[in-house]
């Protein structure tokens, strides 16, 4: 079965086209970041514009990459939660349409469980039968989740961040910091450069409850923020420009290693509610960072769990996932109508 995949759900707009679960035709990603640059954010307006114009060349040219024509497609899956609503709605009309006029199945799939899903991309079949019961962990620029894995569609989320996803909160600190949009990529370069040292700054690890597995990054980010400015009341008001370049390396390191501690922290917390967990799998935009990767690994190792961590074009937002996750549910009979919805709020 060869499904279609679509993601439109922030400012990339994307299809992909998977004969497996596990395994993808072709990927085309367009991101939108030089739009959206000059704002320092997505300017949601502006992103479901731009996925309106970019669709249907982004859909031919992942036909063309997979060598394959409309009459090839067996199902088409999308993205249809959560998101920014305009930008979903732009994904889910275009799935609606090749749904219908191929008179082919049509599947929702939900974004953040894609993100997971994406880290057994490339694996073989027989590895995702036998990964689960599973740990995931979600970070992305909108989502913070651990979930409890029974398999690739049974879910349930342990845990979640109480106010900022860890991607937004490595965006302000990048922005704190005075560094090009996006942040996280750039901040996570300047925390990898040469002599930066993370004990320099002793940022809060939240710890919330001694059981709880939700986690908060707002603390961190405010801290990050008085180690910038000084701190109100206290200090003279300072400029981050007025920063060394090593001081800013600092900073950037410490900041990464306080947001990737609260991380396994909850990981560590977390692990003892999965029974027999045989799986770690982390996606989301933030698992392309070099510092949980490394993490992540040794957390895994020390566990004797594997760790499934997706490639780093399959870290950020893709129809791979989408078309992939999209393959299972459809696998396993699910069928939604043209009356599918935009959601722009996660189920769990
Ligand atoms: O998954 P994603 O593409 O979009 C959402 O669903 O939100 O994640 C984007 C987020 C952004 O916050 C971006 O700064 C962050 O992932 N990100 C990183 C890195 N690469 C992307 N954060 C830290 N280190 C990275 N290397
Ligand atoms: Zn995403």
């Amino acid at each position: 079965m060869r499904v279609l995949g679509i993601e439109t759900s922030c400012d990339e707009t994307a299809v992909a086209i998977a004969d497996s679960p596990t395994s993808v035709l072709s990927s085309v990603v367009l991101s939108q970041d030089d739009l959206h640059s000059e704002y320092g954010g997505v300017v949601p307006e502006i992103a479901s514009r731009q996925h309106e114009q970019a669709i249907l060349p982004v859909v031919r040219e992942a036909m063309k990459r997979a060598g394959v024509t409309l009459a090839d497609i067996d199902a088409v899956a999308v993205g249809n939660r959560p998101g920014l609503v305009g930008s979903l709605l732009v994904g889910v009309s275009a799935a609606k349409a090749l749904a219908w006029s191929l008179g082919k199945p049509l599947v929702g799939v939900d974004h953040v469980h894609a993100h997971l899903h994406a880290a057994f991309l490339a694996a073989d079949a027989g590895a995702l039968d036998s990964a689960f019961p599973a740990l995931g962990l979600v970070v992305s620029g909108g989502h913070t989740s651990v979930y409890e894995c029974a398999s690739p569609t049974r879910l349930t989320r342990l845990g979640a961040t109480i106010d900022d996803a860890v991607g937004e909160a490595f965006d302000k600190v990048a922005t704190i910091l005075g560094l090009p949009y996006p942040g996280g990529p750039n901040l996570d370069r300047l925390a990898s450069e040469p002599g930066a040292d993370e004990r320099a700054h002793k940022f809060p690890v939240s710890r919330l409850s001694p059981d709880s597995l939700d986690l908060s990054f707002s603390g961190l980010k405010t801290a990050v923020l008085y180690a910038v400015r000084g701190v109100p009341g206290r200090d003279e008001p300072r400029e981050a420009s007025a920063l060394s370049d090593q001081q800013r390396r600092d900073i950037a390191a410490s900041f990464q290693k306080a947001a990737v501690d609260a991380l396994l922290l909850k990981l560590g917390r977390a692990i003892e509610r999965v029974d027999d967990c045989r799986t770690l799998a982390v996606g989301g935009g933030v698992s392309a960072n070099s510092r949980l990767r490394r993490e992540a690994e040794v957390f895994a190792r020390e566990r004797g769990v594997t760790l499934r961590i997706p490639e780093m074009r399959n870290c950020v937002d893709n129809a791979a996932m989408i078309a992939c996750l999209g393959h299972v549910l459809l696998d396993a009979g699910r069928r939604d109508g043209l009356d599918l919805e935009a959601v722009p709020t996660t189920a769990c």
